[in-house]
């Protein structure tokens, strides 16, 4: 099977099994059968970079009702507000025009609106759509690929900034996104993408982030190949603290100078052999012990007759459910914030989703941190369950439960 980036030999490491999509929430009483992909993560001996062997149906996957809201967490708005001040700080043209690519809810955009700047935000699910141009952003409802920045381009002219944040790695094939990218972008502009970092996924063993949105997990290595194929240059690179550790990548075909970061990064991923076979086959070893011991530290608590919840019905949780054969017999709620999940339940594992609850009383004794990546934000709103004694069962970085 040849890699979807570059053509060249792919070689499997991981198998997670059959999956649903991990943010298909159903109604409990929905009966029609589920639509499964098989979970199993390549390595390319090309242009290394890490992906899914199979794509997902995007159709299926990125809808009018997709559940993902970029808003539901208060410190991921601080960061798009933030990244909002970094890309206006990087304008240069007298009348600007910044593009992003699966713009959700328009939380980054709102700010760039705010200032007055041209911009549009292209993401094929309608509501989140609706939601951005309710805030003031203009946003519109389509799939980023060579026509639609031919189109935009013609419209409104060149980009100067082509932002996307955890939407990159969304999209398998990345000839159309680049073909894309070529076409709208100012000569002298950048585009800028972020996303979950294989670095942070294998320290972490955070096996989470691997479902079907998640098809290429990036590294700084990968990319800069990847964009050596299509007439770009990896020219600046950043860690960020966000989503369980992600890289934040600018690329540039104006000849500029890369910043030092960029070889320093890749001179770790190299050193650290992230990208051979024995290290991702020493992760994928992890990954297997993981859920061992997950299930055994869940079948104690249940057995010790406490009563435990999910907190947050993440994407990522889908994974960990249905990898581990967790359902409602172990956990027989998963609490919420998304008005869109609540009522439905978990994809594969059926598990209820609901609301937290407003009665204290009703809290669980221990809750299953699905949110982990949200850990500083869910502890500092959690402090009346913590000083009462409530427990928490984490599986990132490490199974530890208290
Ligand atoms: P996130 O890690 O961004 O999800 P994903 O794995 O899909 O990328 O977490 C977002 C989900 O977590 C969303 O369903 C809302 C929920 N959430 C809460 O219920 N409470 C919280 O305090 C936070 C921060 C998130």
């Amino acid at each position: 099977m040849p890699c979807r980036s570059c053509g060249a030999e792919v070689t499997q490491f991981l198998d997670l099994g059959l999956q649903p999509l991990a943010n298909a929430f159903r109604r409990a009483d929905d009966t029609s059968a589920e639509f499964r992909l098989r979970l199993r993560s390549m390595v390319c001996d090309g242009c290394k970079v890490v992906q899914l062997a199979e794509p997902g149906p995007a159709e299926r996957m990125f809808h009018a009702g997709y559940p993902f809201r970029t808003s539901s967490s208060a410190r991921m708005s601080a960061h798009f507000t933030a990244t909002a001040e970094r890309l206006v700080a990087g304008l240069t043209t007298p009348d600007p025009f910044v593009v992003e690519i699966g713009s959700n809810d328009g939380t980054m955009l709102a700010a760039i609106a705010d200032r007055g700047i041209r911009h549009l935000g292209i993401d094929p699910a309608a509501s989140m759509v609706r939601e951005a141009i309710s805030r003031g952003v203009n946003a519109r409802v389509d799939w980023f690929d060579a026509a639609t920045a031919a189109r935009t381009r013609n419209e409104f002219g060149p980009a100067d900034i082509i932002y996307a944040a955890n939407t990159i790695c969304h999209i398998p094939d990345l000839h159309t996104v680049f073909k894309g990218l070529e076409t709208l972008l100012y000569d002298g502009g950048v585009v800028i993408f972020e996303g979950p970092y294989l670095g942070d996924v294998l320290r972490l063993v955070s096996f989470d982030q691997i479902y079907d949105e998640h098809f290429y997990l990036f590294s700084a290595t990968a990319v800069a190949r990847i964009a050596n194929l299509h007439g770009f240059a990896l020219v600046d690179v950043e860690h960020l603290d966000v989503h369980g550790g992600e890289l934040r990548y600018t690329l540039a075909r104006d000849g500029r100078a890369p910043s030092p970061d960029v070889a320093t990064v890749i001179a770790t991923e190299d050193r650290e052999g992230q990208h051979s076979l024995a290290r991702l086959e020493v992760f994928a070893a992890e990954v297997v012990a993981r859920r061992a011991r997950l299930r055994d530290v869940l079948v104690e608590e249940h057995r010790s007759g406490r009563r435990v919840a999910g907190y947050a019905a993440t994407g990522k949780s889908t994974t960990v459910l249905n990898y581990c054969g967790i359902g409602p017999d172990l956990l027989p709620v998963i609490y919420d914030t998304t008005p869109e999940k609540q009522g439905l339940v978990t994809p594969g594992s059926h598990i209820p989703v609901e609301p937290f609850p407003t009665d204290f009383g009703a809290y669980p004794d221990t809750f299953l941190l699905f949110g982990w990546n949200h850990t500083d934000e869910i502890l500092a709103k959690e402090r009346k369950f913590i000083d009462r004694g409530g427990r928490w069962i984490r599986y990132v970085p490490d199974v530890r439960i208290g």
